[in-house]
């Protein structure tokens, strides 16, 4: 019973959701099994650019749950971007997925480039039009990128997915987004894995081991992660955490038992360092798409 939340698209998107990235096609197609099937999620992310589009595609083939109760998301990379390659990209995502649509597909990066942002937007626009995607919407894009889009753009974007969690809450930019009706996503929620990101070497996740969170944890006889994810859906944020472990996957959604209280959430509010797990936006991509 994950509540939804409504985008300004009409369509609804399930407030939790599985994540993967980092994880290979076998066993993505292992994650989102066991999510739909025996942990109950109806939201998948993945993105080109994870390579394993292909993985979630089996593993939606193989549950039991039809393709119209699932909520999939998927994402253009940068070097896919202009109106063009943004077309023949959902195809090319389509097809590895095995499905006729995704119901959120979302623009990755935002580009320096103004005119190619453009660009890609008015295909995405096209995309939805088709039925291709029931909604679009955009990551890691600043109130900047953001203006780019609205200012040429017919469609709002539905969604911004950006690194978020204890140590950077974003407040700045949430604020905006609910001036517009754009409903934020939080990536690596959870405060991301300690591997390599894009372009640069991500930092160690310093989340999953913090003494407030711990205490909280302990005192709902939860776990840190439980106690996070937590943290996201009270502050209405739609929250996608990775786990290729079915442990942690089921673990992950068994949150609707317990909620934190104000003096919880006042605790948690001093994590806020601004320290980011990934790359700012504007390192991301400062010169031609690659
Ligand atoms: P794994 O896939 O090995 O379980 P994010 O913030 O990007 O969602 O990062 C989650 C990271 O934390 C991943 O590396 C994931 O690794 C790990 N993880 C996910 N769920 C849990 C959990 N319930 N407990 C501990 N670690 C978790």
């Amino acid at each position: 019973p994950v509540p939804t939340t409504t985008l300004n698209s009409g369509h609804s998107i399930p407030q939790l959701g599985l994540g993967v990235w980092q994880a290979e096609n076998d066993e993505t197609e292992k994650a989102v099994a066991h999510a739909i099937d025996e942990a109950g999620y109806r939201h998948i992310d993945t993105a080109a650019a994870y390579g394993n589009e292909e993985g979630v595609g089996r593993g939606l083939a193989s549950s039991s749950v039809p393709r119209e109760e699932i909520f999939l998301t998927t994402k253009l990379w940068n070097a896919d971007q202009g109106h063009d390659s943004t077309l023949a990209a959902i195809d090319t995502s389509l097809g590895k997925l095995g499905v006729e649509y995704v119901d959120l597909y979302l623009v990755h990066w935002p580009l320096q480039d103004s005119e190619r942002m453009k660009q890609t937007w008015s295909a995405m626009e096209k995309i939805a039009e088709s039925g291709k995607a029931r909604t679009i919407g955009v990551c890691n894009f600043e109130p900047h990128h953001l203006e780019v889009i609205r200012g040429d753009g017919e469609v709002v974007p539905a969604v911004d997915q950006i690194e978020l969690h204890p140590h950077l809450p974003q407040q700045a930019l949430r604020s905006f987004a609910a001036q517009h009706d754009i409903v934020i996503e939080s990536w690596s929620p959870l405060g991301g894995t300690s591997n390599s990101g894009w372009g640069k070497a991500s930092k160690p996740n310093t989340l999953l081991d913090d003494p407030i969170l711990a205490a909280i944890a302990e005192k709902y006889e939860k776990s840190i992660a439980q106690v996070i994810i937590r943290w996201h859906l009270q502050n209405d944020l739609v929250v996608i955490p990775k786990s290729v472990h079915a442990e942690r996957i089921s673990q992950n959604i068994d949150v609707f038992d317990f909620a934190l209280d104000d003096e919880d959430l006042m605790e948690i509010a001093r994590l806020d360092d601004g320290e980011r797990v990934g790359l700012h936006p504007d390192e991301m991509n400062l010169g031609a798409p690659d």
